[in-house]
């Protein structure tokens, strides 16, 4: 890995773009808070990065919403839109792009890859036949469909039978190439669960998909034809690429492409898998484009292990959970509890106990209390103690030793939950350290030095992990820097400038005899629930 900023790559990550069918929920931040703990790693490790989100604003399914609220299409995606804007922001969600897809540009770049794609002889007009899903925006297959025509997806909702000219894209033509790309790159589908359910789908044989609608007026027009209006996914997908130029610049697909192309990872839901992981690198081919870095298809939430929907009544809403609990404690929680990939439960008794025991007992009484013996028995310094005098076999350092690659490749590999473990053990094996060489006992018997070993390892490995554990917790991280005297902005995108990654992710940093801040617990402890009343 290479730690000069100059020197290191670029590094761009997407979460879909939402529709603005309704006021984001839980599921959508999932998704936008794990790709901001991802910006903010690579930031932290010097690289560029572009993160990117936004909103997919046309389509039948939208255009149908604000009709029933009685609004102009357009009115209804400004007032949705900057309600995600006003969540990404109360979440600490530093994104550097958020594109909407009816930004005139977008429309010029649309267009200007349809060309592309129109010259290679990949579009040509057919008849339409098949069960739609205006949830799903999406053909359905007869055979994947519920009892009554229902979605499988939406349960609740039926879907309708179509019968119209289309145009169509020749994802066919595709299939030879990218069997060849899932071969030759195994990592590019993750998990691995998800590639092997798109190699299934592949393996069936690729059919050309429809890529316009008639009777539908939100949305672009086919430049070749304003008969028709493009299919809503082929407009939504290209946001990624209008969303790399700077708004401010002459929208163009060549220089869209020039820099940040091919996006490192698109991170989305296991539902929208085959248009990122089989049309999207299709279209791409045929605009003679390099395909992106990786695909990751996470899983899905549910609320006290039931599916989470409008219809159940169970949505979570994000904006009262993070003005009840912090931006800190909600993207904690998401990343920590719930391993990445796979369906995850929300429960909001589980949700106290894991912050209490993690963000309260285990980071926050610690830094506390070791604060306050640093007060008492070092003069309010980092004790005077050169680690590289520590022992190689003292706990802590053995742990903080390896935690830092064991954490990179947990980040990189998105495995948060298991980034959160590794830097917990550290904390634990702290508090356990604390409780077996009691320094406030040795420091009785008059043995400053190791009192002073003592609390300087404790102090030292709380910074690793408050470090460690920034793209999650920024506000904690800065509240813990603070507090050790140290000055860091983990809220600064120019962060990994400003910090030497390989410094700071490394144990034994903290600089010693340095006044330390004033101790202030930076978690408070989440009273339990009123238990619910049976009747
Ligand atoms: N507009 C398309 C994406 C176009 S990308 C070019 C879309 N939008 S969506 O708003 O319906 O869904 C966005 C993402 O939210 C999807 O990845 C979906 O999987 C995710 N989630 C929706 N409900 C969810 C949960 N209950 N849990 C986790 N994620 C879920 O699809």
């Amino acid at each position: 890995m290479t730690l000069n900023p100059v020197d290191q790559p670029t590094f761009a990550i997407t979460t879909p773009l939402y529709y603005v069918n309704g006021l984001p929920h839980i599921g959508s931040a999932y998704t936008t808070i794990a790709a901001d703990v991802v910006a903010r790693f690579y930031r932290l490790m010097g690289h560029p990065v572009l993160m990117i989100t936004g909103t997919d604003e046309h389509g039948q399914k939208i255009q149908r919403t604000a009709e029933e609220r009685g609004m102009s299409p357009q009115s209804h995606c400004d007032e949705v839109a900057a309600g995600f804007e006003r969540l990404w922001e109360l979440l600490n969600i530093d994104c550097d792009r958020f594109i909407r897809t009816t930004a005139p540009r977008h429309n010029v770049i649309v267009n200007e890859f349809f060309q592309r794609v129109w010259e290679q002889g990949d579009i040509y007009q057919g008849q339409q036949q098949g069960w739609y899903c205006v949830s799903c925006e999406e053909f359905k297959e007869e055979r994947d469909l519920l009892s009554d025509q229902r979605c499988p997806i939406h349960t609740n909702k039926s879907v309708e039978w179509r019968d119209e000219s289309n145009y169509f894209f020749k994802l066919s033509k595709y299939q030879e190439q990218l069997d060849q790309l899932y071969a030759d790159r195994p990592d590019f589908i993750q998990p691995e669960s998800r590639r092997n359910e798109v190699l299934s789908f592949v393996k069936r044989g690729l059919q050309d998909f429809s890529i316009s609608r008639i009777n539908l007026d939100w949305g672009f027009p086919v430049p070749t034809d304003s008969g028709h209006t493009l299919y809503v996914w082929f407009d939504a997908l290209l946001g990624y690429i209008t969303a790399l130029q700077d708004p401010d610049e002459d929208p163009s697909l060549e220089q869209a492409v020039a820099r940040w192309w091919p996006i490192n990872i698109h991170l989305i839901g296991k539902d929208i898998l085959r248009f990122h992981a089989v049309y999207w690198p299709a279209m791409l081919m045929s605009a003679g484009l390099p395909v992106p870095g990786r695909v990751y298809g996470h899983g899905f939430l549910t609320k006290d292990g039931q599916k989470m929907g409008k219809s159940q009544g169970n949505t979570l809403d994000p904006v009262e959970l993070v003005k009840k609990y912090g931006a800190d404690a909600v993207r904690y929680y998401f990343v920590r509890e719930i391993e990445f990939g796979k369906d995850g439960d929300f429960n909001e008794t589980r949700f106290i106990n894991v912050l209490n025991a993690d963000l309260a007992n285990d980071l926050g009484n610690l830094l506390n209390r070791t604060l306050k013996m640093a007060a008492r028995y070092c003069g309010d310094r980092v004790p005077e103690i050169d680690p590289q005098t520590i022992s190689a076999d003292n706990p802590l350092r053995a742990i903080g030793v390896s935690l830092t690659k064991t954490v990179a490749e947990a980040y990189t590999h998105l495995a948060f939950s298991q980034a959160c473990t590794a830097i917990l053990a550290l904390v634990q094996a702290s508090n356990k350290f604390v409780d077996d060489q009691a320094p406030w006992s040795l420091f009785k018997q008059g043995k400053q030095a190791e009192t002073e070993a003592v609390l300087y390892a404790v102090l030292e490995s709380v910074r690793q992990a408050a470090y460690l554990l920034s793209p999650i917790i920024p506000g904690i991280s800065n509240q813990i820097y603070a507090q050790l005297g140290l000055t860091a902005d983990f809220n600064d995108k120019a962060i990994g400038q400003g910090l030497n990654y390989a410094e700071q992710a490394t144990w034994g940093y903290l600089p010693p005899g340095q006044p330390l801040g004033v101790a202030s617990p930076v978690f408070q402890r989440l009273e339990p629930l009123e238990p619910v009343a049976s009747s």
